[in-house]
């Protein structure tokens, strides 16, 4: 672990690993942006579906992309490895969270029903936000240009995705558990001063230097720690990329403690957050 200041702690490692061994009732906000398990990138890949059609290892095929040629027997695995891969690291959040800790995970709309299904063994579901993108690209193609102009192959331009709010079980009512952990409540003014409503959706804030193929912004992440977890508490993402997170966490007061496996996002993430540490302390010196 490489502590970076009095509130900010990063780990290089896989977090399969290092999530069981994380000490016991620290954190009262889990927020990350984990693998979606759609075969996105390499990290993305969380199974071993053969189905060529996939492109999976190998000369002429590759492990990234939708398959492509309909449904095979194979694709079954996906999903269902996907739930595995959840339920190995979702299991252990109970023990390093107080109790009613909001759990807060982007995901993606074609494998959120695993997410839920695998993570509801051992969390709450609260609510599914829409996390509105700034820009998609509407990308379905036209196999008839010529015959059938108006037929296109693939989805609608995808505008939104899921953010997954859980919650960590608990025994009490909501309000002795509020004034015992400070979780379990929103702090429904900060989501509102940010988008304007209290209506369940938030629009994201354009990434001005991309430092990461999924990077998300620190400004809708800031808002989201603020409402979902109290002041000062102990904030963990176990997928922590580029260290957005963190950055969020720090400009909200809170504690951070990240894990990053890829040794380059782990890097970025140390960088920027080293960065945002020495600016602040310029800004109070
Ligand atoms: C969707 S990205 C997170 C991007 C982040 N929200 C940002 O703004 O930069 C997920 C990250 O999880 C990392 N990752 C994948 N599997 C991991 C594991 N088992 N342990 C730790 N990190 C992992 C990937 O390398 C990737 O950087």
């Amino acid at each position: 672990m490489e502590k970076l200041s009095n509130t900010c702690y990063i780990i290089h490692g896989d977090s399969i690993d290092i999530v069981p061994k994380l000490p016991e009732k620290k954190f009262s906000l889990v927020y990350s942006d984990p693998p979606y398990g759609i075969s996105y990138d390499k990290w993305d890949v969380l199974h071993d579906n053969k189905n060529k059609s996939l492109l999976v290892d190998g000369k002429k095929r590759k492990r990234t992309g939708k398959p492509i040629r309909g449904w095979s027997k194979e694709d079954e695995k996906i999903s269902k490895q996907y739930r595995q891969w959840v339920f190995s690291w979702v299991k252990h959040l109970p023990r390093l969270c107080v109790p009613a800790s909001a759990i807060l995970i982007h995901n993606s709309r074609r494998l959120m029903h695993s997410f839920i299904l695998s993570a509801e063994r051992e969390l709450l579901l609260q609510d599914i936000l829409a996390y509105i993108k700034p820009g998609s690209h509407f990308q379905a193609f036209r196999p008839f240009p010529d015959d059938q102009p108006n037929i296109r192959i693939g989805n609608l331009s995808p505008r939104w995705e899921p953010i997954l709010v859980f919650r960590t079980k608990f025994k009490g009512t909501n309000k002795s558990i509020i004034q015992q952990y400070g979780t379990g409540g929103m702090n429904v003014e900060e989501f509102k001063n940010f988008t304007g409503s209290y209506r369940n959706m938030i629009e994201a804030c354009s990434v001005k230097v991309k430092q990461h193929p999924t990077q998300k912004d620190v400004e809708t992440t800031e808002c989201l720690i603020r409402t979902f977890s109290p002041e000062k508490s102990r904030v963990l993402d176990p997928f922590m990329g580029s260290g957005t997170t963190g950055i969020a966490a720090l400009k909200s007061g809170r504690v951070f403690v990240g894990i990053e496996k890829n040794k380059k996002h782990y890097n970025t993430a140390k960088s920027r957050l080293l960065e945002f540490i020495h600016n602040e302390q310029r800004r109070l010196w």
